[in-house]
Formats: structure tokens, C-alpha cells, sequence
């Protein structure tokens, strides 16, 4: 592989893209206007001063990664690349018409991999003209220091493309697991939402505070942050989310509890709105 693009420049596209041209590919940054693109190069160039500053990187390697970084609009440059990595809204409608338009121009044997978070990898390639070509690409945010990559293979995707993006994955510095069947949020979303909807039904049966089931969670089994601190980071993508694996396993175990409903319809979304599981208004 040489030559990459990314489709959709925010916040996972621009880190994926900055992770590739790190290693040394050339890769076309695509967005819905060049200036968005171009945009997010800046802040990647920013990033990279923060580094620089921090003694991480130098400016040798500032240039080159950005040398390597081309900003677009224009679909077309799919025809140059072996590898188009997608991470366009989590919305079905915009993520297959992305691959339609991308299908006019990239070679049949160039490797289509999603970051979708949950939506199975066989419903987003079913209009594809090569699903075999198609599979799973999930990142983690902030993906410059997320070493993880899961693999999701979808019902067509052929050996030849995931063999690729499996030898891939260390050429970016990244882990690959491999999640052989697609249910809907892979193997980490499903883990993270397990444990935070557990967490949930113990405080709603009055088992403990959210304190002490975050306590426990740390003290207990290591994890880094409690599942309500977790959840504070973003409390409307949780809620989403639960509803969403709700909606796609039929499994009313991910079901929010009424006091998350609650949180939500008051706007407590977490850290960002000073309010969530814990109150934030103090900080
Ligand atoms: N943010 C996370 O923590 C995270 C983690 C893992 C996976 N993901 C997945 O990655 C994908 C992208 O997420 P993100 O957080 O980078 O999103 P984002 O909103 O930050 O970026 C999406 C980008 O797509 C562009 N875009 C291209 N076509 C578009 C269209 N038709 N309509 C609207 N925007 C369009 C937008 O301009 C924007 O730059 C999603 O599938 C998401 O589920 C997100």
C-alpha cells in the first residue's frame, strides 16, 4: 500500500489521516469542501506545535508528515489509491452514498474500511458493486494514542482484504483484533456498553451510588476511570448509543434507566454542560 484516502475529515477522520501520513503514505484528506479539509489540516499542524513544544517531535518530521497530507473535495482521487478509509457521520444514508460516489472512480481491488461504531459492516456494503472489497476499520478517539484497531469483517469481505488491512494496522503503530462476527458495536462498544448499563441497573436497584460503583470499578478491577466518569464524557452519546444497540439486538438489557432519561431531558449531558452523573458547576 501507498497511496490513501480518508473520507471525512473531523474528529476521527483527521486523526486517521495523521497517524497514515506519520508512516510515511501519502494521503488525500477528503471533506465535503476543501476548506473543511484543509481546516483540519491546520489543526493536525497545531497538534504537531504542541508536540514540538513538548519535545515529542521535531520539525523535520512535522514537514514531512505534512507534506504527506493533501487536502480535497473532489472524489476523483480515489482512482489513485489502494486504501480509502471512511469516516464520514454515523448515519447510514450518508455513509452509502460516500461509497457510491467513491465507486465511480477507485479500482475494483482498492480496500473500502469504516469506522462505524455499530452499524453492521453487510448493511452498509449491500448496494457496494465489490463487498468483498469492504470491511470494518474501528479506531479510537484520540487515535494518535489509541493503540487499537478492531477488525470487523462483514459477510462478503474477501481474505485478500482483510489480510491487507491486517498487515496494515502495525505500519500505523496500531493493534489489530479481529471481531469475526459483525453484531452491531464490534467487541469494545459492546464490552463499554455492558458495563456501563450494569452499572446503571445497580444504582437504579439502589445496590450503590455512583461514587462507590466507580470506586469499586477502579479500585476493584483497575479500570482507569468508574463507568459513570466515563459516561460524564459525553452523557447525549451514551444515551444514543444504549438506545441504538436497543434498537439493532433487541435486547432490552442496554435499555437507558429512567434516571439517564432524566439527566438527559433536563440537558445534562456530563462534563461539558457541568452536570451529568456527578455535578461539575464548582471545576
Ligand atoms: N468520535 C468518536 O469518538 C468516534 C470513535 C470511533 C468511531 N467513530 C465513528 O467515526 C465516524 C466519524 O465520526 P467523527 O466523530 O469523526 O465525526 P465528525 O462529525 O467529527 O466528522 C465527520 C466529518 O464528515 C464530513 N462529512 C462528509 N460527508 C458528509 C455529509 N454528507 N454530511 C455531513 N458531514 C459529512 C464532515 O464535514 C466532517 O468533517 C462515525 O461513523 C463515528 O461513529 C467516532
Amino acid at each position: 500500500m501507498k497511496n490513501i484516502m480518508v473520507c471525512g475529515s473531523g474528529a476521527m477522520g483527521s486523526g486517521i489521516a495523521q497517524v497514515s501520513a506519520a508512516a510515511g503514505y501519502t494521503v488525500y484528506l477528503w471533506d465535503l469542501t476543501t476548506e473543511i479539509a484543509q481546516n483540519s489540516k491546520n489543526k493536525i499542524a497545531a497538534g504537531l506545535d504542541r508536540q514540538i513544544a513538548r519535545g515529542k517531535m521535531n520539525e523535520e518530521a512535522k514537514e514531512a508528515l505534512l507534506n504527506n497530507l493533501i487536502p480535497c473535495c473532489d472524489f476523483a482521487v480515489a482512482a489513485d489509491v489502494d486504501l480509502i478509509m471512511e469516516a464520514v457521520p454515523e448515519n447510514i444514508e450518508i455513509k452509502k452514498s460516500t461509497y457510491a460516489k467513491l465507486e465511480q472512480y477507485c479500482r475494483p481491488d482498492a480496500i473500502i474500511g469504516t469506522n462505524t461504531s455499530y452499524i453492521p459492516i453487510s448493511t452498509l456494503a449491500a448496494d457496494l458493486q465489490h463487498p468483498e472489497r469492504f470491511l470494518g476499520m474501528h479506531f479510537f478517539n484520540p487515535v494518535y494514542a489509541m493503540k487499537l484497531l478492531e477488525i470487523i469483517r462483514g459477510e462478503k469481505t474477501s481474505d485478500a482484504a482483510y489480510e491487507a488491512v491486517l498487515a496494515f494496522a502495525p505500519t500505523i503503530n496500531k493493534t489489530p483484533v479481529t471481531c469475526q462476527k459483525e453484531i452491531p458495536g464490534f467487541i469494545v462498544n459492546r464490552l463499554n456498553k455492558a458495563v456501563q448499563a450494569e452499572a446503571m441497573r445497580l444504582l437504579h436497584e439502589g445496590v450503590a451510588s455512583c461514587e462507590d460503583i466507580d470506586t469499586a470499578a477502579k479500585l476493584g478491577l483497575n479500570y482507569p476511570k468508574g463507568p459513570f466518569e466515563m459516561m460524564d464524557g459525553n452523557l447525549e452519546l451514551t444515551y444514543t448509543c444504549l438506545n441504538l444497540l436497543v434498537e439493532l439486538t433487541g435486547e432490552e438489557r442496554f435499555r437507558p434507566i429512567p434516571e439517564l432519561e432524566a439527566l438527559i431531558a433536563e440537558g445534562n449531558f456530563g462534563r461539558r454542560t457541568g452536570k451529568g452523573w456527578y455535578d461539575y458547576s464548582e471545576q
